[in-house]
């Protein structure tokens, strides 16, 4: 029996393979490896397909150095606070201490698993600079309501758009509502590269500007920093690849959306809970997160059906070994609850709809047992 993988990038590489290789040979032949025309390109590429002026992306690193750059472009020093949730991937944690903030933990709402705007305003102290949205698995967090809050609380509002490349809020894309947007191109993103990768956008000139300052050196000109900056530039192969694929992202995201639906149809009357969109929301399922109290059995009669699962994430941050000392009083129930019972099930573009059968078939006889 053939199992079904959680996610296939060697289909998406298929895909495009001729394209992303005549990329890549271009640019080994170019002998031009880091922040050069492909780079510049992708840039300006990236800020178009958001609708931005070519200066507003500014490449960097990988997803995590987007967020620890756009902070600290924003203005966050040691000392400073920024509110942040606990259910998301450690690296929207980590970045905030990269920049010399405390991370503040504020639950997640649990339908849409992305940060509760109540209680981020009971969180919220003197010391708080920046709030970090993370569109969770797709979906944008509630922007309306957080970006009340920045307003009204004199707070950057970044955006964690590592999961949600091409989600829109109220129409508008991801990235663009807050002060700074910060996407990751890690090889599984809905826009992934062959390595690592990053992007911060920004509608603010002067938050980009300080950005492409800070991502080599602080340097405005060779040799001479202005400001202490470290080494986060993109690699030109990484840009000419991502410059392919961008090309095909949206046709990709729809895929997703059309195999989300099915999933849905078919999973309607089962013991699971699907995933919840949240009115004004286009969802791009970077990930098909379904919900159950029966997590561990289902799992184990998944793997027995040949269909791989994943968790995302089983242990909060505020939980784990390196953060505990962060853990708010009290806990974050939701936060908790939610990392108990989540099962990502199959989602990539080249999934076959005929497998989104066989797992949704799966699922519903293990309601059945
Ligand atoms: C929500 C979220 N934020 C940030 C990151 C960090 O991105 P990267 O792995 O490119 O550093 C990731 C991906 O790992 C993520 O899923």
């Amino acid at each position: 029996m053939s199992t079904v993988p959680i996610l296939d990038l060697q289909a998406a590489h298929a895909e495009l393979a001729q394209e992303l290789e005549a990329a890549a040979l271009e640019v080994l032949r170019s002998g031009w490896y880091v922040l050069g025309e492909q780079v510049r390109r992708f840039e300006a590429e990236f800020a178009a397909w958001l609708g931005l002026p070519a200066e507003a992306a500014v490449g960097v690193n990988s997803g995590t150095d987007a967020l620890h750059l756009a902070l600290r472009a924003c203005g966050v020093v040691p000392g400073d606070e920024v509110i942040v949730p606990s259910h998301t991937a450690v690296a929207t944690v980590a970045a905030v201490e990269m920049a010399g903030a405390t991370p503040v933990f504020a639950d997640i709402r649990p339908d849409t698993y992305t940060l509760d705007p109540d209680h981020a305003d009971r969180v919220i102290g003197p010391r708080a600079r920046a709030i970090v949205a993370v569109h969770l698995y797709g979906q944008a967090a509630d922007l309306d309501r957080l970006g009340a809050l920045a307003a009204h609380h004199g707070l950057w509002l970044v955006e964690d758009c590592a999961q949600a490349h091409g989600a829109r809020w109220r129409g508008r894309p991801v990235g663009t509502v807050g002060d700074a947007g910060c996407f990751s191109f890690y090889p599984t993103k809905n826009l992934g590269a062959a390595g690592d990768g990053g992007m911060v956008v920004s509608r603010r000139p002067e938050v980009a500007e300080r950005v492409r300052l800070l991502r080599q050196y602080g340097w405005r000109e060779r040799y001479v920093s202005d400001v202490a900056g470290v080494n986060s530039r993109l690699d030109e192969l990484q840009a000419a690849l991502l410059r392919v694929k961008l090309r095909h992202l949206e046709r990709w995201n729809r895929q997703r959306q059309a195999l989300a639906q099915l999933y849905d149809k078919l999973l309607a009357g089962a013991d699971v809970v699907p995933p919840a969109v949240a009115p004004g929301n286009e969802h791009v399922y970077h990930l098909y997160v379904v919900r159950t109290r029966q997590r561990k059995a289902l799992v184990a009669h998944l793997a027995r059906c040949g269909v791989a699962t994943a968790i995302h994430y089983p242990v909060p941050v505020h939980q784990q070994p390196a953060y505990r000392r962060l853990a708010p009083a009290g806990g974050l129930p939701a936060t908790e609850a939610a990392a108990a019972e989540v099962l990502s099930l199959p989602m990539y573009p080249q999934l076959a709809p005929t497998d989104v059968a066989r797992v949704a078939a799966a699922v519903r006889e293990f309601g059945r047992a």
